[in-house]
């Protein structure tokens, strides 16, 4: 164990604005600092640094600590860990005593040091046998200089090279101690049949896999001769710390200068990236050769918002990387996209013009992406009216991704020149895609008040609660619509029982509504009953209630005016209804904790700013739900 003195010392040191600065894009903001979450998807930013408190906070998902909680949260280090590399960074000298710690994580932890160990020695070992071993020498070296890698490029990539034998490494590292187990989990050699090992990397140059913080997750092996048969690369299989959907090629060393121009260039190879930042390129990353996921789309975002896509020049691979891109939009991502001439790559391109020439032409010949996809998509349709309308529904669909209205309409506007059609055509077949689109919205904004509400450890006290025409509305809605659509996967009914079973604080007033609420809570049937059990239900109070309320019939509220998605259809009402009630009963929620805030203002050893900094954002939300719901605002 750390003794808690040093960790003091190492706390008082740190500067937490720069520990998540290496993460998060922070924005002065006072005496604060403000950034989009790394540790949940958003959009507005909500997740605060404190530098005079030396601690984070986000929100919108609760998440909050010092520096070392930071980087254990987000690096997914143990506390050691994150403490050491922290101690290490500022030069602080920690004070170990000895105690013991939770076995079974003390276990993986020390399973993960040894994959690291074992990564780190070989590429000290793939680094020797390039500078230092007459075979890499005279092999590999020369398959460097041809590519034009500079002697500092080679040392700053810590490229390497693997020999030319079956077990050059798994040899050397066994007798140096290492684990043939733990050479195996951290993928860098194979079991045969017999249960001898073998080298994965054979007769390659080598490219380290690092990570954003600098550790190194793997290695990906590059054949030196067009003639081998074998496939081009040999990339670490998925192991405990190397996992290909997270991963992006070049991120720690490009993680600066991607903030500081506030621009990310995407390409495809590692040979692309080290080329682009050898030519002074340095904001440039690679996906290794596959469609972005959702997560290599979470770390470019905690850097810069601007991404510019860097196509090699081939039209097949550009068709096929088109989809992906919706993904960058509808993270409220400015996409932009260059291309390159026939047969070329940003590393045989930015070679051929020099690294000024390159940079002009990714300058001069950017594009935004929807304006891209839709000159591509047209020129291929011809004159045929058939596939001219398919080519313009896929490019609307790009456009729904994005969430800013202003934004998709000056698009709109540039496409129906583009596209030579009239405006408001597009701007309503714009508005169908975009209804879709909404009513997903509308569910992702509930889910954020039902988090906040849901998730506070406040309790309420019931006589704050809702009114019971909101609480009864609910039921009514449930009874009268159970069965119908609320989203393209799941009926009403689905999505109430659920929120009912998940929140607990969503507790009712109205004797009639808790009873129901407890017979769902408590019920045995997994799929909902529909209208007839509870006019059968043996309580005649539930019977007689569902009896009334099904021969009323559905009346749509008249609170539930305008500020929904425009409905023309009438059965999509109790759509906006239920939305409605809910955020109705939440916003209850909502006052109350504010209330709560602000009493606790009041005590003595409050942590005034940070309550201060919660205020804000649950007045702020609350603003955002009285809106959605039309009613007014008063502040407590
Ligand atoms: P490329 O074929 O463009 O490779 O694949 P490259 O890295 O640019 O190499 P050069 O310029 O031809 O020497 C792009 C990326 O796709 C992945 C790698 O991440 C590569 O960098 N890839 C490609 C593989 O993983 N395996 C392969 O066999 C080929
Ligand atoms: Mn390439």
């Amino acid at each position: 164990m750390i003794s808690p003195a040093s960790i003091e010392q190492l706390l008082n040191a740190v500067v937490i604005e720069d520990v998540v600065g290496d993460y998060v894009n922070l924005r002065r903001s006072g005496a604060r600092y403000k950034g989009v979450c790394p540790f949940h998807d958003e959009k507005t930013p909500s997740f605060i640094v404190s530098p005079g408190l030396g601690i984070y906070k986000c929100f919108g998902c609760q998440k909050g600590g010092n520096a070392i909680q930071f980087l254990m949260e987000i690096d997914n280090m143990s506390y050691p860990e994150a403490s050491r590399s922290l101690a290490k960074r500022y030069g602080i000298e920690l004070i170990e005593t000895g105690t013991r710690d939770d076995d079974e994580y003390k276990e993986k932890q020390k399973v993960r040091e040894s994959l690291q160990a074992a990564l780190d020695y070989a590429a000290d070992f793939f680094e020797n046998q390039l500078h230092d071993v007459e075979e890499g020498k005279t092999k590999a070296m020369p398959y460097f200089k041809e590519r034009g890698y500079t002697y500092e490029t080679i040392r700053k990539w810590r490229l390497g090279y693997s020999p030319e034998a079956w077990e050059a490494f798994t040899q050397k590292a066994i007798k140096e101690g290492y684990k043939a187990e733990n050479l195996e989990l951290a993928g860098l050699i194979k079991k045969r049949e017999n249960g001898s090992h073998y080298d994965l990397y054979r007769n390659r140059v080598i490219f380290p896999l690092i990570g954003v913080s600098g550790k190194l997750l793997g290695f990906a092996g590059r054949k030196m001769s067009s003639a081998d048969p074998a496939p081009k690369y040999v990339n670490s299989p998925e192991t405990e710390l190397y996992k290909k959907s997270d991963f992006l090629f070049g991120i720690f060393q490009a993680k600066n200068a991607i903030k500081k121009q506030d621009k990310v260039y995407l390409t495809e190879g590692y040979t692309d990236v080290i080329t682009l930042h050898q030519a002074g390129i340095e904001n440039a990353v690679a996906s290794s050769g596959t469609a972005l996921t959702p997560n290599q789309i979470k770390l470019i975002r905690r850097f810069t918002p601007n991404v510019t896509v860097v196509y090699d020049g081939d039209a097949a691979g550009i068709k096929a990387s088109l989809r992906g891109i919706d993904l960058l939009l509808s993270d409220d991502l400015n996409v932009r996209v260059v291309s390159l001439p026939e047969g070329e790559d940003p590393d045989s391109y930015c070679a051929k013009l020099g690294g000024e020439g390159f940079a002009d032409y990714l300058a001069k010949e950017e594009q935004n992406f929807i304006i891209f996809k839709a000159r591509l998509l047209l020129d291929e349709c011809g004159s045929d009216p058939i596939k001219k309308s398919e080519a313009i529904r896929d490019i609307l669909q790009s456009v729904a991704c994005m969430n800013d209205a202003l934004k998709r309409n000056a698009m709109n506007h540039e496409l129906a020149r583009v596209c030579e059609v009239d405006e408001s055509l597009l701007a309503s077949e714009l508005g169908k895609l975009l209804r879709n689109k909404n009513l997903k919205h509308e569910q992702d904004f509930i889910q954020e008040v039902k988090q906040v509400t849901a998730a506070s450890g406040v309790d309420m006290p019931k006589e704050a609660l809702t009114d019971i025409h909101q609480e009864r509305a609910l039921f009514r809605i449930l009874l009268l619509h159970g069965e119908e659509p609320w989203d393209e996967n799941t009926r009403l009914s689905d999505f109430v029982v659920k929120e009912l079973k998940e929140d607990d604080q969503l507790i009712f007033n109205d004797d009639m509504c808790a009873l129901i609420t407890s017979e769902i809570k408590s019920a045995s049937w997994e799929v909902w009953p529909g209208k007839n059990y509870f006019i059968q239900h043996a309580n005649m109070e539930i019977a007689s209630w569902a009896a009334g309320v099904l021969s009323s019939g559905y009346e749509l509220s008249v609170a539930y005016a305008d500020n929904f998605i425009h409905v023309k259809k009438e059965e999509d009402n109790y759509r906006n209804e239920l939305t409605a009630v809910f955020l109705y009963l939440r916003k209850k929620k909502l006052d109350n904790l504010i209330k709560h805030y602000t009493q606790s203002l009041q005590e003595p050893d409050a942590d005034v700013s940070e309550i201060l900094e919660m205020l804000n954002y649950l007045n702020d939300l609350r603003a955002r739900v009285a809106k959605k719901i039309g009613g007014v605002v008063f502040s407590i």
